[in-house]
């Protein structure tokens, strides 16, 4: 590429620079590399205009991106390398010392998915996502959170741990199985609230003696959990996703980046186990009573903390079992259900009707794709 080839390309990443800001994207979560491509891509693709089955897939993607982004963003403030609560890092610590490190990265990837799928709805000629407006939610006003408006809710959650036993079993949920729960995680914090409740210079000994050191050790057993429980909707959402896009490129996006939520998932599944196995297994919340037992004793296949492949598990009628993601329909993996289940977590307790309407309708609209033939 000669100078002038370059200077070319660069007044084209400027401008695209300009249009983004102009339609509210953050223009830093996109990499200067990934703007040349896009702005390249833009210009060679502008005749190809998406279909409304895979915009409206892309749409919904990008908008379950914002909001993994916005809940990894609150982890990262307070856990991650750059974390600002040590006793909450350190809890978290106890479950792997690397997870500041893995928080940050899987932070750093739903950013770039996000920016990634605005820009290439753009690439496109089809409409971004914008949740801006319902950045509303209060932050934790624990040392190390940004005091900033956010989309989602960690400070009260009901994380539903069925994952853990559905992938330990050959019950499929889309065969009309219901794994029970490995843990009951009832109205818990995933991050500490405020530094009365958990003061951030805590020691976090395994186990935690001290009823603050129960308290945050709880909460970041929680986190963990809820890592897991998010990842491994991303799975099967990006799975029951990918069957009803039309355009090649479109799918190549789907199952690429649906790949590294599966990713995520496997480390999690991981990592969350070493909250139900000795040595820290036990932790009872002095606040709220919700317990993480030790899941190896008595144990059992169902809830064997090691146990983190997926089992072979029921797929298609009168066929063998088979190790696969699930669920993957449209019912119980689909945009709508995603909805149902982060409103179930309580992800978005205090949003306003408005929001709800608004990813409700990304969602349909998903769901209602097809792939065309
Ligand atoms: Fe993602
Ligand atoms: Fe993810």
């Amino acid at each position: 590429m000669n100078e002038q080839d370059v200077q070319a390309k660069w007044h084209k990443v400027i401008q695209r620079r300009s249009f983004l800001k102009g339609v509210g994207i953050a223009t830093a979560m996109v990499p200067a590399g990934g703007l040349l491509a896009t702005g390249v891509k833009a210009a060679g693709a502008a005749a190809q205009r998406l279909n409304s089955g895979d915009a409206a897939i892309l749409r919904f993607l990008a908008a379950a991106e914002i909001i993994e982004s916005d809940l990894w963003q609150q982890y990262n403030e307070l856990g991650g390398v750059d974390g600002g609560n040590p006793a909450y890092i350190a809890a978290l610590q106890n479950l792997d010392g690397d997870m500041p490190q893995y928080i940050t990265d899987n932070t750093d990837d739903e950013v770039s998915h996000a920016a990634f799928l605005n820009a290439y709805l753009m690439s496109r000629g089809a409409e971004p996502v914008d949740l801006d407006e319902f950045r509303k939610l209060p932050s934790s006003r624990a040392t190390g959170a940004r005091q900033v408006g956010r989309l989602t809710n960690l400070r009260n959650l009901v994380v539903d741990t069925s994952f853990y036993t559905r992938y330990r079993s050959e019950a499929n949920p889309d065969l009309g199985a219901a794994p029970r729960q490995a843990v009951s995680i009832v109205n818990e914090p995933a991050i500490p609230l405020n530094d009365t409740d958990t003061p951030p210079d805590t020691a976090q000994p395994v186990p935690p003696v001290a009823a603050k050191a129960r308290r945050m050790q709880a909460i970041a057993n929680t986190a963990g959990f809820h890592f897991g429980y998010i990842e491994q909707g991303g799975a099967s959402l990006y799975t029951s996703m990918s069957v009803k896009v039309t355009d090649l490129e479109v799918l190549r996006i789907v199952v690429s980046i649906g790949g590294v939520e599966v990713d995520h998932f496997s480390l999690w599944h991981d990592k969350l186990g070493n909250a139900v196995a000795q040595p820290l297994a036990g932790v009872v919340d002095p606040v709220t009573g919700v317990t993480f037992p030790d899941l190896n004793n008595p144990g059992g296949e169902l809830v064997q903390t090691n146990k983190i492949l997926p089992e072979p598990t029921r797929f298609i009628q009168g066929l063998p079992l088979v190790s696969v993601i699930r669920p993957s329909t449209t019912a119980n993996a689909g945009a709508v259900a995603t909805i149902k289940s982060f409103t179930a977590d309580l992800l978005f307790e205090g949003q306003s009707k408005e929001f709800f309407t608004r990813v409700m309708g990304l969602a349909e609209a998903a769901d209602a794709a097809k792939r065309r033939v």
